[in-house]
């Protein structure tokens, strides 16, 4: 079968064939992660449906697996969940259930090709929905490992997309720079489970008038349109 697949490729197209016949029939997964509080009104929201938009152009027939982390947010980590890491009961239900939304997430970052992350400021880093997500996709011996060398990012291979929104702007010589613990945070911790190929896509300075944020919106969403990959 493979075989007839790769003669018959190998006749459609004799200058690109792929090392794997079966290359270009793989399904492209796309994991498109929300964590705003502004519904409708919010930019990040308004960007990653775009990323995610742009994506499923460039790769016909894409899988999007959706998390909206905001409508189902797991719960912050507690003494329950590290008692069950230690191998101690899952002592009721909705902790048992929660425990599944966390081996979840981990599973979609790994059936994920492309992972696009919606990720506004609020009090200067990441929305706290956001956050415990991080938390929960932070595996020691599943997403990272310790190693003679140090920690050892597992979840390579993959393509990320962040659409940064904030109120004000933290790039440049901005006297704000120092309190930036949203994109540097994330892209520290994607980093530390192997996830380094990250493109950053950013609204800022949203409050700072309507001109302003029009503008930040309009260059942000043509970076989106330019993205040729
Ligand atoms: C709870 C909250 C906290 C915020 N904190 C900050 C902040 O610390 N710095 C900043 O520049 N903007 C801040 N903002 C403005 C947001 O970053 C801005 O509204 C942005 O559009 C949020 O993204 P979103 O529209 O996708 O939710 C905050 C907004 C909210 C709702």
């Amino acid at each position: 079968m493979i075989k007839t697949l790769q003669n018959l490729f190998a006749r459609l197209r004799p200058s690109t064939v792929s090392a794997n016949p079966l290359e270009p029939f793989k399904m492209t997964t796309i994991l498109h992660i929300d964590s705003s509080i502004l519904g409708g009104y919010s930019v990040s929201r308004s960007l990653t449906a775009e990323i995610v938009a742009k994506q499923q152009a460039l790769h016909p027939g894409a899988r999007v697996i959706r998390r909206d982390l905001v409508v189902d947010a797991a719960m912050h980590l507690s003494d329950a969940h590290m008692a069950v890491f230690q191998g101690g009961e899952v002592g009721n239900a909705a902790l048992g259930q929660d425990l599944a939304t966390g081996g979840a997430y981990v599973d979609e970052l790994f059936a994920a090709d492309i992972i696009i992350i919606g990720a506004p400021m609020y009090n200067f880093t990441i929305p706290t929905q956001l956050k415990a997500w991080v938390d929960r996709v932070c595996v020691a011996g599943r997403t990272f490992k310790y190693g003679a060398n140090g920690p050892e990012g597992l979840v390579t291979g993959k393509k990320v997309f962040v659409a940064s929104a904030r109120g004000g702007v933290y790039t440049g010589d901005s006297p704000a720079a120092a309190m930036e613990h949203q994109e540097s945070y994330l892209k520290g911790v994607l980093a530390f489970i192997g996830l380094t190929d990250v493109t950053i896509i950013r609204a800022e300075g949203l409050a700072l008038g309507e001109d302003a944020k029009t503008a930040a919106i309009a260059g942000a969403k043509a970076e989106i349109q330019a993205l040729a990959a």
